[in-house]
């Protein structure tokens, strides 16, 4: 399935129209739906104009991350903290239906504790091809071409029954992460991207340059790509 993408004339306007376009992907399910959220910076103008909006019900909403920087929830390097801040903070989420990825104890078990929260909301220890874990998948995209922290050349990317991982290499703090089978359970997933620093990521990606994570991705569901048009720039 060819991928739909958009492209805005700046973040502004893709923070603007992504907000109607998840708003209404929201609203379409008419039921409970289950999003998984980027972390980084390039969301941050998106979550907010989704937390200002007054037509989602939030209470249908799971909310749940697609990776997490192994650090305090209230470190300014934590993505829990960008989208409490952002969107959370704004919005009458149901504090059931929020689940942070642990940041304490062994990082490994932490995984372990996410993975049992992802099987708890799915209702089964594996995934069907045929149901998705989730219903909505938020990717930010880096310049090296990695996704969630599925970083390039690290061994996390041949993870294929785990849904969730710990990585310990390659960053400055220990992440935690979505791997290929969690992340790609999704009845649509798109690609967020901003700025001319992305754009050649964005076009190898694309083109299916596979030494990068990204292009790595078999989503189950429909692929979008929201992109502005410096990140657009190479396609
Ligand atoms: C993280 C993200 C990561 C991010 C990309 C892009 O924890 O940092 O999940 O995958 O989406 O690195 O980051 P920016 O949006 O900050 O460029």
């Amino acid at each position: 399935m060819a991928p739909q993408t958009q492209i805005f004339d700046d973040a502004n306007q893709l923070a603007q129209h992504g907000a109607d376009w998840i708003a209404r992907f929201i609203a379409a399910k008419s039921g409970p739906f289950r999003l998984a959220l980027t972390g980084g910076s390039t969301p941050r103008a998106l979550y907010h104009e989704l937390g200002a909006r007054q037509d989602i019900d939030w209470a249908l909403v799971e909310f749940f991350w697609i990776d997490e920087r192994f650090v305090p929830s209230d470190s300014p390097d934590s993505n829990y903290r960008m989208a409490q801040e952002t969107l959370l903070s704004q919005i009458s989420a149901v504090e059931k239906n929020i689940h942070p990825i642990p940041t304490t104890g062994d990082p490994d078990d932490a995984a372990r504790s996410y993975e049992a929260a992802l099987k708890k909301a799915y209702g089964a220890d594996t995934l069907d091809p045929t149901r998705f874990l989730f219903d909505l998948v938020l990717l930010g995209l880096g310049g090296d071409g990695h996704i969630c922290s599925l970083l390039p050349g690290s061994p996390v990317l041949e993870e294929r029954s785990r849904w969730v991982a710990a990585v310990k290499h390659g960053r400055p703090e220990i992440r935690i992460t979505l791997t290929y089978p969690s992340v790609q359970s999704s009845r649509a997933t798109a690609f967020i991207v901003t700025g001319k620093e992305k754009a050649e990521a964005v076009r190898a990606v694309r083109t299916g340059d596979m030494t990068l994570p990204g292009a790595r991705l078999r989503p189950e569901g429909e692929l979008f790509w929201l992109l502005d048009r410096a990140a657009a720039a190479s396609i």
